[in-house]
């Protein structure tokens, strides 16, 4: 891809295509504002636990700098999460997620990707050789799951590593007590939410090389913690009195015609 280069510059989510991919604009904004800043220093590494289609995968695909891809995907039938409900995933599998990105991106070079179909913890950490300086954690949304992939990826990663989480709304508590275990550990970082629904940590040498890069799409992460909470709650309200989801659609309604009577 030619114009790769001043498209990942401008941020351009176009490079999420053509694989579909569960994240919104905001998020890949971040993560292509991320990717962007792994590959400053030249050659980088980039590891993903959740892959699904190959969506975020593909930005990675097709960057001349990036040496090594490290799919981590148990890929199970269904999935539990923080919302309480347990989501299904058809046709997930890993020879699926290969053909997307060898027929996306047929020049590529295919063998730098390396998949693992399962857990992150049942990985050898001595296979993942060199050590990802990127690590985006999308798989399980559960707080437990979280707070183990965050472990593995930090066995894993370079000293100076960006460790990222995506739907950072349901996984908050286990995103704050992240920060809780590396502060007690007294472990160098910096946490920041970005556009989206993804957070970062940053690790090491990377707070001073790469916090005033991000700092256009930092945002108040108290508040988005506070907003996360209480939309968590009304979820587990509404998944225990299903009623209360009926209710939900005339308020719905109301706020859209309001916005379009200005
Ligand atoms: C939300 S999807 C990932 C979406 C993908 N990052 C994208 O936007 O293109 C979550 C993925 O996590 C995987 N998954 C579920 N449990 C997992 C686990 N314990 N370890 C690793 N992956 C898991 C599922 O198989 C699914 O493919």
């Amino acid at each position: 891809m030619s114009d790769f280069e001043p498209r990942l510059e401008q941020l351009d989510i176009g490079l999420f295509q053509p694989i579909s991919t569960q994240t919104s604009r905001g998020d890949k904004r971040s993560l292509l504002k991320l990717q962007a800043c792994a590959r400053q220093p030249g050659q980088y590494r980039y590891l993903e636990i959740g892959s699904h289609l190959g969506g975020t995968l593909q930005p990675h695909y097709v960057d001349p700098r990036c040496e090594r891809i490290f799919s981590i995907d148990k890929r199970p039938a269904a999935q539990p999460d923080e919302r309480g409900i347990i989501y299904e995933y058809h046709d997930n599998s890993t020879e699926r997620m290969r053909a997307n990105l060898r027929t996306a991106y047929p020049q590529a070079d295919h063998d730098r990707l390396v998949t693992f179909d399962c857990d992150a913890s049942d990985v050898n950490p001595t296979d993942i050789t060199p050590r990802p300086e990127f690590c985006f954690i999308d798989g399980e949304h559960t707080n437990p799951a979280v707070l183990s992939d965050f472990a593995f990826c930090r066995q894993v990663c370079a000293d100076d590593a960006v460790i990222a989480f995506h739907d950072t709304c349901f996984v908050f508590e286990g995103v704050r007590q992240i920060q809780r275990d590396l502060t007690a550990e007294g472990v160098r970082f910096i946490g920041v939410k970005l556009g989206g629904s993804v957070y970062a940590i940053l690790l090491g040498e990377a707070c001073d090389r790469l916090l005033a890069e991000l700092k256009p799409l930092v945002e108040d992460e108290a508040a988005y913690f506070e907003r996360a909470q209480l939309e968590l709650e009304r979820m587990h309200l509404q998944n225990r009195y299903p009623i209360l989801r009926m209710l939900d659609y005339p308020r719905k309604i109301f706020r859209r015609l309001r916005r379009k009577v200005g």
